[in-house]
């Protein structure tokens, strides 16, 4: 099997979107993905793409199976069934941390960042290529999120919530990501500090880096991304344009309620697809 291309093609974060349209193909491709946890399933049969420059928002109720998925594409749970093509290539049996190197980079929910390394070792932390051109990644970080520099020195569990999730994200840039998998960035912070992460995500997907979005949000979520997918117990039942999805309104409320609160409006298996006006 062909190596992934571990060297790059990466997408430097100076670079502009426009350098990207002539891509072919999509970023990201799940085919029929299934993930089970023992005999549970949390991913029934999933299929999208994420295009090149392009941002995704995964949206769902708790327990939908948005975290399993953005886990299956990172490498850090088993695939059951299906298939996940990262730049046209099958990742069957590439594992984690070649993922990482080949430049997935996955933001974890709870953001994980290491409480007793100082913020500057976090962030040197994400970046796989050594040598020369980590100062300067280091560099656009900390040009990107100046908190980051502010604290550079203090320790990572010193952070408030919102600059840890800053420092995740950036320790994500660090790997000069092509595919960035954000799950819920906006939990458990104050609406400031939401405010200023998802400017920063904005950023960062104005900038060309293709990116799934998991997020509890929908109305920023739906802001940022220029689609949307919709889960529901393992399964999309939703997706279209963002701008589409947002005038779902009701139909989007009742999906990402409790599962089988409310039915009001969708198909109980089916898939609604969304067109775009
Ligand atoms: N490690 C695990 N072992 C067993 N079951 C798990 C495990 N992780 C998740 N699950 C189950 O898989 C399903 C999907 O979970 P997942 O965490 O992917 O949902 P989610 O959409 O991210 O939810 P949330 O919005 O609450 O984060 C749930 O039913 C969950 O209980
Ligand atoms: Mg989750």
């Amino acid at each position: 099997m062909a190596d992934l291309d571990e060297g790059g093609p990466r997408v430097p974060f100076t670079r502009s979107p426009s350098h990207l349209a002539a891509a072919s193909g999509p970023v990201l491709e799940l085919r029929d993905v299934v993930v089970r946890y023992g005999a549970a399933t949390a991913v029934a049969g999933v299929s999208l793409q994420v295009g090149e420059g392009e941002a995704v928002t995964l949206l769902g109720a708790n327990g939908a199976g948005k975290s399993t998925l953005l886990r299956a594409i990172s490498g850090l749970v088993p695939l059951g069934g299906g298939a996940i093509r990262y730049g046209g290539r099958d990742l069957a049996r590439v594992p984690g941390y070649r993922r990482a190197r080949s430049g997935i980079a996955h933001v974890p929910e709870g953001r994980r960042v290491f409480s007793s390394f100082s913020v500057r070792d976090n962030l040197l932390m994400g970046a796989y290529s050594q040598g020369q051109g980590v100062e300067a990644r280091l560099g656009e970080v900390y040009e990107r999120f100046p908190i980051l520099f502010e604290r550079r020195g203090q320790l990572g569990g010193s952070l408030s919530g919102g600059e840890q999730q800053m420092l995740a994200i950036g320790r994500a840039l660090m790997s000069g990501p092509r595919l960035l998998l954000l799950d819920e960035p906006s939990l458990g912070l104050s609406p400031i500090a939401i405010t200023q992460v998802f400017e920063a995500i904005r950023r960062v997907r104005e900038e060309g880096v293709s990116m799934l979005l998991v997020e509890q949000n929908s109305t920023l979520a739906l802001e940022v991304a220029d689609r949307a997918c919709v889960l529901r117990t393992g399964k999309v039942v939703l997706e279209g344009a963002s701008q589409a999805i947002k005038s779902q309104d009701k139909l989007l409320r009742a999906y990402l309620g409790s599962p089988g609160r409310d039915k009001a409006g969708g198909k109980e298996n089916g898939k609604e697809v969304v067109p775009s006006q």
